[in-house]
């Protein structure tokens, strides 16, 4: 099992397109099903908020009126209504260019801190790595919605699936899923977490594995510790 961090730092291995994000502090969450993405998502927010930075908390699918509305559309459990794997790809796409242009844009120009619950990796991981579409397409659909705007530090919170199955399934009362991506099957939740942990080692300057198998606190620690550290260097001398 892997360790918090375990990555070292290595900028140049990193690709092109993590080009960061300008102004204020761009950070995201990533992850497989009940790996306590949400938990963590909360906790910084409140010891950023603490420590006096203005921060800004959003989550995709969704963070939008046009966003929110299609994240139901998304999510629900409904066979006739379900979106085909393109669909849905051009719809996650939809929400993010709807989201970069009205919360993250404009709260990164006031050089505030950005936090969003998934981005772009959710979208390589679930609709490339787990649904088997084009990888080259999707990074140039990235190209397309963000433009030039890339998280600075991405946190991938990663454990093993049967253990996140159980966590949801638990929170969700054991009862089927109102989410239509936690009914997959195991093993597209493996693709998904395979595609997520190929992503950490092409980039592993953003992206820092964090062990979601650890005490809720112990994994803010770690985050926390990271983030303090890229504040301070985005900091102008
Ligand atoms: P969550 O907010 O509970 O994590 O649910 C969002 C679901 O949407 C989750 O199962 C992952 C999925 N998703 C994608 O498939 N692609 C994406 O680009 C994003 C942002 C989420």
């Amino acid at each position: 099992m892997l360790n918090a961090f375990d990555k070292p730092d290595n900028s140049a291995a990193d690709t092109a397109s993590s080009k960061p994000a300008a102004d204020g502090l761009f950070i995201t969450f990533e992850g497989t099903e009940g790996v306590g993405k949400s938990t963590q998502v909360k906790l910084l927010t409140d010891n950023l908020r603490h420590r006096g930075l203005p921060v800004v908390t959003t989550r995709e699918p969704g963070g939008t009126p046009l966003g929110e509305e299609l994240r139901g559309l998304l999510k629900r459990p409904s066979s006739r209504a379900a979106p085909c794997p393109p669909a849905e790809l051009l719809m996650m796409a939809a929400c993010r260019a709807q989201l970069m242009r009205e919360v993250v844009r404009p709260a990164l120009q006031k050089r505030q801190v950005v936090i969003v619950d998934r981005f772009l990796d959710s979208t390589t991981a679930y609709q490339g790595y787990g649904r088997g579409l084009d990888l080259e397409f999707i990074q140039q659909l990235h190209n397309f919605t963000l433009e030039n705007t890339r998280p600075d530090l991405t946190f991938l919170l990663d454990l093993d699936i049967a253990i996140g199955t159980q966590r949801s399934r638990e929170r969700g009362g054991n009862t089927l899923s109102e989410d239509r991506f936690d009914n997959e099957e195991d093993i597209f939740h493996r693709k998904v977490r395979n595609g997520f942990l190929t992503l950490a080692r092409q980039e592993p300057q953003r992206i820092k594995i964090v062990d979601a198998s650890l005490a809720p606190e112990e994994v803010q620690e770690l985050i926390l510790e990271q983030v303090i550290k890229t504040h301070k260097q985005k900091q102008p001398a």
